[in-house]
């Protein structure tokens, strides 16, 4: 609770404004996750070689104020993609790796964000990752495995011999979700899409803090944007605390969270509305979103939102498609047929004869 005490004021809340003001306002231990995005537009005004140096060294500076800040418990994750320029890659998270050990932060995971969309490359393979790098104060870390559990692909493996025979040898709570996370990217027709070109998807932050706090703890995102981690951080029982230097973005944040309509009757994103129509049992349709596509919005009833099991599995099928395809040429043989085709294949059917 004193801890909780030196945060008054900063709590709940979102700060407009350069985060590297919030940390240092901030005392050594006291926030139990940090989970972020930073920005990595790493501008033109350098030779890009040492613009890369010198963003490096910038964030250096802000994870070692993370680092300080971060309880015993504590974890930190870092979610970075590459940088490129004129076709040569960084990959980001390589170089983010020694910084984060140097700030005296322990290495758990790395953590692929895979997609299956994305720019087509011509002149290299698409690039369909990014990375989470996940670290924690010290072994002594919150990691609750229970409550992100995701369902078995074989539910009804038993033992075969020995004591246990007969027994199912899986838990049938479900497995551990792994390390190649498919939530789907939050763009076009995402019913999280705000005006903001980079968000986290609702679901994939959750995850972290269902894993990695407990109700009441303190989640920190330096890196705001429009407030992903601040709305599932809240959703989730959880505190939260951060910053966004843009106005317009921090503006959204404070929207999401507030869960009301503009005076125009306008949300920052379609599921601000459904939530705000489902609380309060006004229509959909007597409202508006701020990146509406279509003539009106539709009930979530209407929507078709799978889960992310749904989506690696749908990835898996395509990329096992894809390498039987790749043998069969190689081969000389006939290509299998594909009956997921144009999005045909139906619940159950096999991926392909
Ligand atoms: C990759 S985005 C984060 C998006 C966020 N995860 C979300 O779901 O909305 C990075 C954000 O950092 C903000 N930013 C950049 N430099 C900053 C700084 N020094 N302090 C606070 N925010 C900053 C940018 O305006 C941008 O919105």
């Amino acid at each position: 609770m004193a801890r909780r005490n030196k945060l008054d004021g900063r709590m709940d809340r979102v700060f407009c404004g350069d985060c590297r003001e919030l940390l240092a306002s901030l005392p050594d231990d006291s926030v139990d996750l940090i989970v972020s995005s930073p920005p990595y537009n790493l501008g033109k005004e350098y030779e890009s070689k040492i613009a890369l140096e010198r963003y490096i060294q910038a964030q250096t500076e802000v994870l070692l104020e993370c680092s300080r800040v971060l309880s015993r418990t504590g974890s930190i994750f870092w979610q970075v993609g590459a940088f490129a320029d004129r076709g040569m890659l960084v990959p980001l998270d390589i170089r983010f790796f020694p910084v984060l050990e140097s700030c005296g932060l322990i290495p758990r995971n790395r953590i692929v964000w895979a997609r299956q969309h994305g720019l087509h490359a011509k002149k290299k393979f698409s690039c369909r990752h990014e990375t989470i790098l996940w670290f924690t104060k010290t072994d002594t870390y919150t990691f609750n495995l229970d409550a992100v559990r995701v369902p078995q692909k074989y539910q009804n493996k038993k033992h075969y011999r020995g004591d246990k025979r007969g027994q199912l040898s899986c838990n049938p709570e479900g497995k551990n979700p792994g390390d190649i996370w498919l939530f789907r990217n939050v763009k076009h027709n995402h019913e999280e899409q705000t005006v903001h070109p980079c968000q986290f998807p609702e679901d994939m932050v959750a995850r972290i803090v269902l894993a990695t706090t407990n109700e009441g703890d303190v989640v920190l995102d330096p890196y705001m944007g429009v407030g992903t981690v601040a709305v599932v951080a809240r959703d989730l029982d959880r505190r939260f605390i951060g910053a966004e230097k843009d106005e317009e973005y921090h503006q959204i944040a404070e929207q999401r969270l507030a869960g009301e309509p503009d005076e125009h009757g306008v949300f920052p994103n379609l599921k601000t509305l459904r939530d705000y129509c489902e609380r309060t049992g006004e229509v959909v349709e007597m409202y508006r979103f701020a990146v509406q596509v279509g003539r009106q919005p539709t009930d979530r009833s209407k929507a078709k939102i799978h889960p992310e099991h749904h989506h690696l599995a749908e990835m898996e099928d395509r990329i096992e498609y894809e390498e039987a395809a790749f043998a069969a040429d190689l081969r000389g043989d006939d290509r299998p047929v594909d009956v997921n085709l144009n999005g045909g294949k139906k619940e159950g059917m096999p991926l392909f004869s």
